[in-house]
This record gives C-alpha cells, structure tokens and sequence, in this order.
C-alpha cells in the first residue's frame, strides 16, 4: 500500500473564519485519505443535543457566538483524539481557536502520539482557507446540513437537487441554531479577536499556508491537496 495511506498523514488542522468551509473541506479529506474528521463545533452540537453536562455548559456561550472554556475544550477533545481511529491521522476542523489552545495542541500532540512513538513523529500540516470577509455572511446565512449524514449545502451556491432535503438520505436539512445574523456578527468578532493570532502562532512556526478559499468548492479542495501532498506525498505515490 502507498506510503501517505498505510501510515497515514498524520494530523492536518484546518484554520478560517466561520463560513470559509472548513467542513466542507475537511469532508473531502476525510474520503481522500480516510482520516477521521474531528470537528469541535459538531462535538458540542451533538452534546447539546444529547442534554450532557458538557453540553448544559456550552449551550449558552454557543448561542452567543462566544469561545467555550478551554478546559472542557481539553477534555473533550483529548478524550476523541485517543480514540483508535485517529491513530494514522486525522483532521481538526475548528479547533485550535485561541493561542492556548493551539500550545495545548503541540503538548498532547509530543506526549501522547510523538513520544509513545504512536504514528509519526510529523509536525501537523496547518492549512488556512482565506476568503473575503463580504461573502461570510451569504455563505453561513445560506448554508442547510444533513442531521443525519451531516452534508453541507448552500442554498445560494450548493443547493440540493430538491429543496431542503439532503441528496444522500433524503432527510430534511435544517439551520444551524447559531447561523443567525445576530449570532454571526458576534462569531465573526470572536473570530477575529481570538483565531485570527492562532494563525499567526503556526506562521511564527513556518507550519502556516494558505489556500484561496473564495474559488468554487472542488477548486479550493485541490489546493489543499495539494498542500498535503507536498508535505507526506501522494497516496499512490512513493515520497
Ligand atoms: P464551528 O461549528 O466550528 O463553527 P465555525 O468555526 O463558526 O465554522 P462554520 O461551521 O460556521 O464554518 P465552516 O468553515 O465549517 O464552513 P462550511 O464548510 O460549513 O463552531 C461553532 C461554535 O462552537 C463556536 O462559535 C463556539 O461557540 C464553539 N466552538 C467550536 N470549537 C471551539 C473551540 N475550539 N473552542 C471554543 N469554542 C468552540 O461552509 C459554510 C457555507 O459555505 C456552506 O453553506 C457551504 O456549502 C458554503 N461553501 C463552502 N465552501 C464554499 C466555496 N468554496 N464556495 C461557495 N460556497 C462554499
């Protein structure tokens, strides 16, 4: 088997503002590599939903388009990232969100998989999608997903073939409780005051490169796998 695929990629962290299409992209990932996608923001969504105490505690923060508490980000996500399918890699999509956040990443990333000598002792691949701060608030105001599949549409640029329902399963598609204006004005000044330094972090590092993030979908998945290949090389192929 290829190289990039029997040992994996080890750990890609997507960066970007809500609406830059992180999980968009990070879905292609997942079928191209078959790595697990670890998205933070869906993690608390389905704690709210199930009514854990993790998620009584986000519920309100989220709703206000504010940060949860790094402690219960720790937990949460240290306790996903031990599980065994994220032993040849896997995606974060949404998290690093503030500094310390991303020093915690690089610690449990040297103590739990470098230095148990757990996957490869690879610096993560920190890929940012830019894109035009004008065209966030159509992308998030437009977006529709699949409760039980998790695809994700736009109504403006991605529609499904029939209305509201979800091409794969046929399920209906609902809005983001969060993907309110009100709520994304704040999400997108959270943003910029606490996420935009985590990229600057990972430059300061010479980990950080970015990808035009305004081009069509598939346009901006090539780019990133092209990133990916340049640093672990091609599934198929032999660097
Ligand atoms: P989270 O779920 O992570 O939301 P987010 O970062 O705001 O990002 P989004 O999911 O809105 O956008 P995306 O970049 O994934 O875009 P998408 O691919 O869907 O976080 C939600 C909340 O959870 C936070 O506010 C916070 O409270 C909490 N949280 C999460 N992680 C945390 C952490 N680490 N620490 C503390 N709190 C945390 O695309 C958007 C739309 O655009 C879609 O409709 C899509 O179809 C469309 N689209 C995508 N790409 C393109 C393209 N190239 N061209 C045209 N349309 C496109």
């Amino acid at each position: 088997m290829a190289e990039a695929t029997s040992r994996g990629i080890g750990t890609v962290i997507l960066l970007g503002s809500p609406g830059a299409g992180k999980g968009t992209q990070a879905k292609k990932i997942v079928e191209r590599y078959r790595i697990p996608q670890i998205s933070t923001g869906d993690l608390l969504r389905e704690n709210v939903q199930r009514g854990t105490p993790l998620g009584l505690a986000a519920k309100d923060v989220m709703s206000r388009g504010g940060l949860v508490p790094d402690d219960l980000m720790y937990d949460m996500v240290a306790q996903r990232l031990r599980n065994e399918d994220c032993q040849r890699g896997f995606i974060l999509d949404g998290f690093p969100r503030n500094p310390a956040q991303a020093g915690w990443l690089d610690a449990f990333l040297e103590n739990e998989f470098f230095e148990k000598g757990q996957g490869e002792p690879c610096l993560p691949i920190v890929i940012r999608i830019n894109v035009d701060y004008n065209k966030l608030l159509r992308r998030i105001t437009g977006r529709r997903s699949c409760p039980v599949c998790g695809r994700i549409y736009n109504v403006y640029s991605q529609p499904p073939r029939v209305a509201d329902r979800c091409d794969v399963d046929g399920s209906a598609l609902v809005t983001r409780d969060d993907d309110r204006e009100e709520v994304i004005r704040d999400r997108l000044a959270a943003y910029e005051l606490q996420t935009k330094p985590v990229a600057e972090y990972y430059a300061r590092k010479g980990r950080l490169v970015s990808v035009d993030g305004d081009l069509p979908v598939n346009e901006v998945t090539e780019q990133i796998f092209r990133v990916i290949e340049s640093q672990r090389g091609v599934p198929g192929g032999d660097k």
